[in-house]
């Protein structure tokens, strides 16, 4: 087993399938990467089912049946299947667009777990202008109401940012009155499509201090009734978020090519090897391919990380990010106020224009 610098080699608890990267929506946030996959490229039914056991044995509990929409793969009912075969708690993560109530309905015969839909604000014509597509707003809410009727635990989740950062608390009524037993506020992370609109999505740090304030007002008011998570945005932090939980340490992705990679955005990073599970095993390209051992434990860490008391505690950030802003994916990502380029960040914090939207498309 390869540590490369590690100590124990962790398990991962989490794997996200990326089941596709087609999606009917354009938000200008998407985690995909800039240069997506077409169907042509996916990877078919069976050997997702096999990544789902292999998944199991290696010690993953949860599956995130994520994409692009998932609902775009007509196979989703079969994959679902295969993972609660396989004993994996399934979660489907979804823009709703593209789920019709009998898809749904299968779903939950198929014995999926959980369902979290992405709302993009709680008025219609902000939220449909956000996504880049008419009508989203209203097929979000009807799917919604399907999967309270049906009994299953819903999770709304709600990107944060310039334009509807003043509608929070709105967004968690809304979630709310969905049923929603969970809400994540999180504020957009800036890499892939988010670091191209990143003028047009930042916002002031007044309103980031008044949206922190929100959360913690709604988090007293709604105790008992809805749990809300918050994620606070990067580029106002003093020390970075430990991105995945480490690289390499507790999560994997699965892209829709079959490229195994230890976060959605590491295919940003040139020079990484990826490997396939086409080619290898789950347990192999997680204990031995170059790409998840390029950035685990502390080894490859330069200053002021590799002394510092917190990289065991936050993994010196993210490795995308340290990447986006410095050319240096093994530099202490410069939202830590530690970091010499730390001045870079409150330089593009600053940064701000109205320019429309750049569109995610394929
Ligand atoms: Fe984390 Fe590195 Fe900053 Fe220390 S110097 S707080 S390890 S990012
Ligand atoms: Fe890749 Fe943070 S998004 S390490």
């Amino acid at each position: 087993m390869t540590q490369n610098g590690a100590g124990n080699l962790h398990k991962p608890l989490g794997l996200l399938a990326e089941l596709t990267h087609r999606c009917p929506l354009g938000c200008p946030y998407c985690s995909n990467p800039l240069a997506l996959e077409p169907r042509a490229h996916e990877l078919d039914t069976a050997t997702w089912a096999r990544v789902f056991r292999e998944a199991a044995s290696l010690g993953v509990l949860q599956v995130h049946l994520s994409g692009g929409e998932p609902g775009a793969r007509r196979d989703l009912v079969e994959i679902t299947t295969a993972a609660r075969d396989a004993g994996l708690y399934t979660n489907l993560i979804t823009s709703a667009v593209g789920i019709t109530n009998k898809t749904l309905a299968a779903l939950a015969d198929a014995g999926l777990d959980h369902v979290q839909i992405s709302i993009q604000d709680s008025e219609e014509k902000s939220a449909d202008h956000i996504a880049g597509y008419e009508g989203a707003y209203a097929k979000k809410r009807s799917l919604a109401a399907e999967v309270v009727r049906l009994k299953m635990p819903l999770t709304v989740n709600a990107v944060i940012h310039r334009a509807n950062i003043e509608r929070i608390s709105e967004l968690v009524d809304l979630a709310l009155a969905l049923g929603a037993s969970r809400v994540e506020i999180a504020h957009a992370q800036y890499y892939g499509w988010a670091l191209k609109n990143r003028a047009t999505l930042m916002p002031t740090r007044e309103q980031v201090q008044q949206a922190a304030n929100v959360v913690e007002d709604l988090r007293r008011r709604l105790h008992g009734k809805i749990v809300i998570d918050a994620v606070i945005p990067d580029y106002y932090a003093r020390f970075p978020k430990p991105c995945v939980g480490g690289w390499g340490h507790r999560s994997l992705n699965v892209a829709p090519d079959g490229l195994v990679l230890p976060c959605h955005a590491a295919q940003s990073i040139p020079g990484l090897e990826f490997w396939s599970v086409r080619e290898h095993s789950l347990t192999d390209i997680w204990e031995n391919s170059p790409a998840f051992n390029a950035f685990r434990g502390t080894a490859w860490m330069q200053e002021p990380c590799a002394s510092c008391p917190r990289r065991d505690e936050d993994f010196g950030g993210c490795r995308c990010q340290a990447y986006a802003l410095t050319g240096d994916a093994a530099a202490t990502d410069p939202v830590c106020h530690l970091s010499p380029n730390h001045a870079r960040v409150e330089t593009l914090a600053a940064e701000r224009d109205t320019a429309p939207y750049d569109y995610r498309r394929m």
